[in-house]
């Protein structure tokens, strides 16, 4: 990578991905323009349940050497419910990126905006600004179908595992102790708080006890504990108290949904999952089948992921441009949904794919000419 120039690997997908990823590329190139100093170059990777169908293969040919190589990974959505595997399992060339780039720190801001869906009556819940972060490698998705390791599984008995490594759990809660600091820096709350369940299990005690070792390196970011129990409560009860969320996989897994779930839906959920030389940005949602073709897709998810990966950029580059043109984005949604000019579908309002994305293009550009 040169330091304003950079390779990204595009996988559109299937069912709405490809609506979502054509909408976010043209929101990042508006965002780009309106910056300069930085280019982008989109390389093109087909893989997924549409591409399985043509070819009985799940990613083309030498593709994911390319998504190796690339700065950066953006992805739609992958799989259809019809197209599987002969043992029943769907197409999921994405889970094998996760793994073969170990891709720990899986990113999921949750942010309410107004005019947008909010699920709690209580006025406060227009505050709501935080992040879940979830280990995406191990904890009890170690097991989990893709890989085939479970120690016991016959027709008796069924075991899966909880894996939690010294390697992966300092690398998390070391990325959530940086990131609580660069919330801090932009006004945010600066706070970490790591979720387990520690009175119960050895590996979630052994999660905390190595949350307790690096929290002394960063003695600027308030620190809190909360076991996953209470944490679910909370999060309905007083979720804007909170700011980064640590926690393991499946945890994450669960309450990331339900925290997007308190901002508006699936079409809100973005996501960033980041290793330690690769990130892969997608939204949290799938493909779709229900709505794709019929330009009814939310597509800010992918749109604010892709705002996330214009954030990675930036600090592996080490160059502020792109996070230049992150808050472009941020700031355009946020006027959007402000001034009531971003109307979703999916939240009962008038506004499909296209025009949502028009209408952004449309205020980054407003902004560049004043
Ligand atoms: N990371 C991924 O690529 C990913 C993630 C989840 C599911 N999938 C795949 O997607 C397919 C469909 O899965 P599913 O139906 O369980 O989940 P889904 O997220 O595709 O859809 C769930 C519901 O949310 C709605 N929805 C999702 N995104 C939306 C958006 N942007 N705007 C408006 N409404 C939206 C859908 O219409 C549907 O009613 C399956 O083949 C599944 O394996 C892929």
């Amino acid at each position: 990578m040169s330091s304003n120039s950079f390779q990204i690997a595009v996988i559109k997908g299937d069912g709405i991905g490809v609506d979502v990823t054509e909408a976010t590329l043209a929101i990042v190139d508006a965002a780009r323009e309106r910056v300069g100093g930085f280019s982008l170059d989109y390389q093109e990777l087909l893989a997924g349940a549409g591409y399985f169908s043509e070819t009985g293969k799940d990613i083309a040919p030498g593709a994911e050497d390319m998504a190796d190589k690339a700065d950066a990974i953006f992805l739609g959505a992958i799989g259809l419910p019809a197209v599987r595997h002969d043992d029943g399992t769907e197409i999921s060339p994405h889970l094998r990126l996760r793994e073969m780039f170990q891709l720990y720190a899986g990113v999921r801001p949750v942010k309410a905006y107004p005019n947008a869906p909010q699920r709690l009556a209580d006025p406060r819940a227009a505050d709501i600004d935080m992040v879940i972060l979830r280990e995406s490698t191990e904890g009890l998705f170690y097991t989990a179908a893709t890989h085939n390791r479970n120690p016991v599984a016959n027709d008796d008995e069924v075991q899966d595992v909880l894996r939690i490594t010294r390697a992966t759990t300092e690398k998390l809660h070391d990325f959530g102790f940086k990131l609580a600091q660069k919330r801090k820096a932009r006004g945010g709350k600066g706070q970490l708080t790591c979720v387990d369940k520690a009175n119960v299990f050895r590996s979630m005690a052994f999660f905390r006890e190595i949350f307790d070792e690096r929290r002394a390196n960063f003695t600027d970011v308030e620190i809190g504990y909360n076991y996953v129990d209470a944490q679910a409560l909370d999060l309905i009860r007083r979720p804007w108290d909170f700011d980064v969320l640590v926690m393991e996989n499946m945890f994450g897994d669960i309450l990331s949904d339900l925290a997007g779930g308190l901002v508006g839906g699936m079409g809100m959920a973005a996501c960033a999952e980041i290793g330690d030389a690769h990130g892969l940005f997608q939204p949290a949602h799938g493909s779709a089948p229900d709505i794709m073709g019929q330009d009814k897709a939310n597509p800010l998810a992918a749109i604010l992921s892709g705002a996330l990966m214009l954030g990675y950029l930036a600090d592996k580059s080490g160059t502020e441009a792109p996070a230049n043109a992150a808050q472009v984005i941020e700031d355009a949604v946020q006027q959007g949904f402000t001034e009531n000019r971003i109307r979703p579908m999916e939240f009962g309002g008038d506004m499909g794919t296209q025009a949502v994305t028009k209408e952004i293009v449309g205020l980054i550009n407003a902004n560049k000419a004043q």
